[in-house]
């Protein structure tokens, strides 16, 4: 094994067969002398030593093919603003290291079938992991889809999966006219994993950037076979599971629509406008307050101190112990901005039901009828940092961008 490095290109002939592929580094967690190669398929094989009746180094192949990217007559222009996550990175199959895309090439490099699609304009703002994104990363983003909006016909914005549904609401609310298609996209597998679902979800999202839409959306796989991509608005997204594929759905709502071979819509949507209207300031001064059994007053003071809103995740209905209700009254009539969401995310806010309830509207406190918290964090921000104060309360229970479904939806 010494006269071979990672990165070689070699044949292990085996009595289940011969492969051929790049000698990756040892897995971490194992102290068997296994070695792994990746195929030129893409796939992962491991062998152990015992097995192998021949290892020879095989003819190398080139680090990436280089793909050069020519301006083509008669196709749209889509911008792809990278900001990091899975999707942001393409695997160097000579190594077997996953790198982030920084360029157009990079991009194509994963997808080239792209270039079919569009001409494609590509650049970096950050290449961060989205749980380590701020108000501050959605400004930036915004502002480079203002400037990338003058250069081209739709934008996609590769992002990580984790807070991909924040950036969406975010900017959702940042973009009060669009005269084109904004697409956050990730993937939930790194392209370096056959399963990966970053191709299809790239290539949809590109197709969905050259539509009349005018809108926020994210596109990801709608099943977990890799056939199709939901459109989900992007106030109405949330990532619902830790690792499948078809990780977002469109809660207490639906898709507003697909992409197969084509795009489909099968809901009203927003058109392109003919200008574009960006607000892009934020108040950072909001907490997001997950409510549970046992959560100390003090607990609770705390979160509230120094901000001028606040959005809770109540129980059921939209419920906090009852003995709260003195504390939100006189935040409330401090000043503060006090809206109730639910953590059972399916269903709809009601204080009218039961007595807490009464108490918390009562004092001021806002139901914000379906509206995901999240989204409902990220609006209270928007609305703070743009409105004056007395509107922000009645703007909290509008819909201003598809964030209050209402039509109910059985689940
Ligand atoms: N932690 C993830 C993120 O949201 C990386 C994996 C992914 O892209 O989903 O950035």
């Amino acid at each position: 094994m010494q006269e071979f490095q990672e990165g070689d290109y070699v044949e292990v002939k085996t009595k289940k067969g011969v492969f051929r592929g790049v000698l990756l580094p040892k897995p971490k967690f194992s102290d068997d002398d296994i070695i792994v190669i990746k195929m030129d398929n893409g796939y992962n094989v491991g062998v152990v030593p015992e097995e192998i009746r021949l290892l020879r180094r095989a003819e190398k192949r080139e680090a990436r093919r280089e793909i050069k990217v020519k301006f083509r007559e008669g196709l749209p222009t889509v911008s792809i603003i990278g900001t990091g996550g899975t999707i942001a990175s393409y695997v160097d199959y000579r190594t077997g290291a996953v790198h982030p895309a920084l360029s157009a090439e990079d991009f194509l490099f994963t997808v080239p079938e792209i270039v079919e699609e569009a001409n494609i304009r590509a650049s970096v703002v950050f290449n961060i992991l989205s749980e380590d994104m701020k108000p501050e990363h959605w400004i930036t983003i915004a502002r480079k889809i203002k400037d990338e909006a003058e250069k081209s016909d739709g934008i996609v914005v590769p992002h990580g999966t984790d807070t991909m549904s924040y950036t969406a609401a975010a900017l959702s609310f940042m973009f009060e006219k669009l005269p084109l298609p904004v697409v956050l996209v990730g993937s939930q597998r790194s392209s370096d994993r056959p399963s990966s679902d970053a191709y299809l979800n790239l290539i949809s999202a590109v197709k969905v950037a050259k539509t009349d839409l005018g809108e926020v959306v994210v596109v990801m796989h709608a099943s977990s076979s890799d056939d199709r991509c939901a459109i989900h608005r992007g106030t109405r997204v949330r990532k619902m599971h830790t690792s499948r594929r078809d990780a977002f759905e469109s809660v207490n709502s639906m898709p507003i629509g697909e992409v197969s071979d084509k795009v489909r819509f099968f809901r009203e949507y927003r058109r392109r406008d003919d200008d574009l209207v960006l607000r892009d300031r934020l108040d950072e001064k909001v907490s997001l307050i997950y409510y549970y059994p046992g959560m100390p007053l003090e607990v609770m003071e705390r979160m509230l101190e120094g901000m001028h809103g606040a959005v809770i995740m109540g129980t059921g209905l939209g419920h906090v112990a009852s003995e709260f209700v003195p504390l939100l009254r006189e935040k409330i009539r401090d000043g503060m901005v006090i809206g109730m969401t639910t953590q059972c995310i399916y269903g709809r806010v009601n204080l009218n039901v039961y007595s807490t309830g009464r108490e918390l509207k009562h004092a001021g406190v806002i139901p914000l009828e379906d509206m995901l918290p999240e989204v409902a964090y990220v609006k209270l921000m928007w609305l703070l940092a743009n409105y004056e104060p007395e509107d922000v309360t009645h703007l909290m229970r509008e819909n201003l961008r598809g964030e209050i479904e209402k039509r109910r939806f059985l689940k």
